[in-house]
This record gives structure tokens, sequence and C-alpha cells, in this order.
């Protein structure tokens, strides 16, 4: 007898991202007549042990498209699913993971098996008649994450025109996820004007942040602090600062160099300079502050500020739960950034948060810099519990629809509903800065 979740049908076409370029959405069908459907993301600033983007090469949309990674889903991947449940979505990825045969989903490319993975989580959801969070996480998946939201976008996805990738805020002091935007939206509001007053150019960076018009990085600190005051918000308190430092961009071997500023530091040095941040900025968090093969900085960074700051992995542990266990063994970071892509199946990604939390890491689920209209990642936030979540700016259709779809969430979840709040911090000792 075949299961009313049983996979009918699965088929893959090219779509676009909010950079332009060719991305994989796929659709699954049940035997039941239900359905679901998921886009994947692509980083500009990746890890280099993420799973592997299959991208066709050649002279067409520069080499980006992702003709193959379509067919392995029309082809290979629709034929080896065919059959198998829907809402069991740990042998559904096996047989994913199993079929590609490498390390990396180098042969199908993990494009074409996150797609599927998460497409089927959809479908599954639908077959259950329950929204995605909620297929995911039970009557439990009622806490809100407290969201990360940049204000000036930098590195890679700003020219590099400043050397730090992400300027965010998050807000301790707020209440609900719903007031966390409220405030967000201000200091965005704010931070646009004084780049005006400045005469400064107010485009926005490929995340939807302000383009970082600075001439030192810590301007563009100062800046932040300014907008937060001039939201009307105490620094530190109420709102504060979360940095992406996204070390591996500029940094090899423990030598980094800061284009902006002239600099060429060793891992002391950078370590050094991020810790004068810490003490003049009221900063609560802070991704890859060393480059991904800087375990020894990581660890060394992490010794002096983790008790009191977020430490967070996300090149250096590429939602890993085996280089979780390795860094919480060397004592590197507190804080892992969860990205499906880096893997290329739900499972996957949702072990190296199962062995993060057990460690006692904190999780923040994120999206990438090329992102779409797709949301599944809100539901994983709130289905997995995660705590919290990071995609992008205030900006941009494919960063507000996430944002809005958690709003739905929350309003729906009603009196049910928590908001991670400052306890997220918490967790390690971690706290933020008062
Ligand atoms: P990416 O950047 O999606 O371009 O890799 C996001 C991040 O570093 O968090
Ligand atoms: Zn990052």
């Amino acid at each position: 007898m075949t299961l009313p979740s049983a996979i009918r049908s699965v088929h893959a076409r090219r779509v676009w991202d909010s950079r332009g370029r060719p991305t994989v959405e796929a659709e699954v069908a049940l035997h039941d007549g239900s359905a679901g459907s998921a886009i994947v993301p692509a980083g500009a600033s990746k890890g280099t042990r993420e799973a592997l983007e299959l991208r066709d090469g050649g002279d067409r949309f520069g080499g980006l498209d992702v003709q193959c990674a379509v067919a392995h889903v029309n082809g290979e991947i629709a034929r080896a699913v065919q059959g198998l449940a829907a809402d069991d979505q740990a042998t559904l990825d096996a047989r994913l993971v199993a079929l590609d045969g490498t390390p990396t989903k180098a042969r199908l490319g993990a494009n074409a098996t996150l797609a599927v993975s998460m497409a089927a989580a959809h479908a599954a959801a639908a077959a259950h008649g329950v929204p995605l969070y909620q297929y995911l996480g039970g009557a439990d998946a009622a806490l809100l994450p407290m969201p990360q939201i940049q204000i000036f976008g930098g590195g890679a996805h700003a020219g590099r025109r400043v050397d730090i990738q992400d300027f965010m805020v998050v807000c301790p002091g707020a209440g609900s996820f719903a007031q966390a935007l409220e405030w967000t939206a201000e200091v965005y509001r704010h931070a646009g004007l004084l780049m005006r007053a400045r005469g400064a150019l107010v485009g926005v960076a490929d995340e939807g942040g302000w383009w970082p018009a600075f001439d030192t990085n810590e301007m563009a600190l100062e800046a932040l602090v300014s907008a937060i005051e001039r939201a009307g918000f105490v620094p530190g308190e109420q709102v504060a600062i979360a940095l992406d430092i996204a070390a591996s961009d500029f940094g090899r071997g423990g030598r980094y160099t800061l284009g902006l500023e002239r600099r060429e530091l060793d891992s002391d040095g950078l370590i050094e300079l991020l810790l004068r941040w810490c003490e003049r900025f009221p900063i609560a968090s802070i991704e890859d502050p060393l480059g991904e093969d800087d375990a020894p900085g990581f660890t060394r960074f992490t010794a002096a500020v983790g008790h009191r700051l977020q430490v967070v992995g996300d090149d250096f542990l590429v939602s890993s739960a085996a280089l979780v266990g390795e860094a919480a063994a060397a004592g590197a970071a507190n804080a892992v950034l969860l990205k499906p892509n880096q893997r290329g199946t739900l499972t996957e990604t949702l072990q190296c948060w199962d062995a993060a939390r057990a460690l006692g890491y904190a999780g923040i689920v994120s999206a990438r810099s090329g992102e779409t209209e797709d949301t599944t990642i809100v539901h994983l936030a709130i289905g997995w519990q995660a705590g919290q979540l990071k995609v992008g700016s205030f900006a941009r259709g494919e960063r507000m629809a996430k944002w809005n779809e958690a709003l739905r969430i929350e309003e729906r979840l009603g009196a049910r509903a928590r908001f991670a709040g400052a306890a997220v911090f918490g967790r390690n000792g971690a706290r933020p800065p008062v």
C-alpha cells in the first residue's frame, strides 16, 4: 500500500535570486495531493568547507547557471526519492546523501539536494495540515527568534568598501519579535538619514544594509551607535551591536589585511583590535572574528570575551556537527550559524544544531547574501527553537519576506508566543554588555 505521504513526483526549475543569478527551485508532490516547494539561496563570502553548490561554468550568466543541478533533480534524484515518505526527513536526506556519494555533495550539488530536502519538508507539513514550523517543532515551536538585522553592509557584499561585512543590531531590550522589528526600523531609518546628512551615497549593499561610505571601520561603528541613539534607544541595553567580521575574506594563515586602513595584522593584532572595539562599542555578538583556518585565534578570542559576548562561527564551522565538536573541545566560539546550504540537507543542518545545543552553543539560523522570496529558514528557526535569526537588512523584498513571515507566525501563536529576548546571549555565561 502506498503511504499518503509518499513522494509521487519531484520537479525542479531554474529561478533567479536577489542578485539576478540563477538558482534552483524544487516542487515535491505527494500521493495524497499535498505539495511543497522551496528555493535554495547562495552565498558570496563562503567557507571553503561548505557543501558544494553546483554551477555549470562556461560563459552563460558568468558560469553561474544551474541547469546541471536542475537536471539532477529532475532525473536521478526524482527517481531515487519516489515512493519515500516525505515525513521521514532523515531517511529521505540519507538517500540524497548516499545517492550523491561524495563528502561535499560535489556530484549532484548541494543546491540540488537542499531544494528537494526543503520542498519535501514543506510537502510533509502540508500533508499533516500544519505550518512548517509546527510540523518541525510540534507544540513547543513557540519561541520567536532574536533577529540580527544589518544596518550597514560591507565586505564582499559591498565591493569591499569597508573590511567588516555586517554591521547589525540586536534588540535585547525588546519584549517581542514585532517590537524588535519596530525598533530596528527606527535605527535603520535614522542610519539612512545620518548618511544622507553627511552627503554620503545612500544606496544599499547586497543584503539591503546602507552602503558603507566610511573612511575607517571605526567610523561605521560610531555611526551605528549614533543611529541607535538618534532612534531613541539606549545602546547596549535596548539595542546592541552584532558584527560579522567575515575575517576569512581578508586573511589566510593568521595574516590579515585591512584594506580600508592599509594595515597588515597577525592573529593577535586582529584580536587586540577587536577587543578594543568590544570595549568601546556596545557589542553583544561577533561572528567569524578570525579566519576559518585560524582555530587557535578563535580559541584565544573566545577565552578573552566568550564569557560576556556571543562568539559565532560561520565560515569557521559551516553548519557542521563535526566541526562544532572540534571547536567545543578547543574552546573556540560559543555559537554557530546554521545555513542549510552549507550542508545540503535539512537533516545534516539539524544534526549540527543538536550537537551544538548539547555542547552549550547558541544557534542562529541564517540566510545567504543571495536570497529569494523563500521563507523556509524562518520556519526552521522557530521549529528548531534556535532562538536567533539572521536574514540581512531591513530593506529589499527577499529580506522583508522573512521578517514578515516571522511576524505572521508570532501573531498566529498569540498568547503562546515567547520571544527569545536577551536570554539568547545567556548561554555559556555570555551576556550582552550593559
Ligand atoms: P554569504 O554571507 O551568504 O555571502 O556567505 C553571509 C554571512 O557571512 O553570514
Ligand atoms: Zn558570516
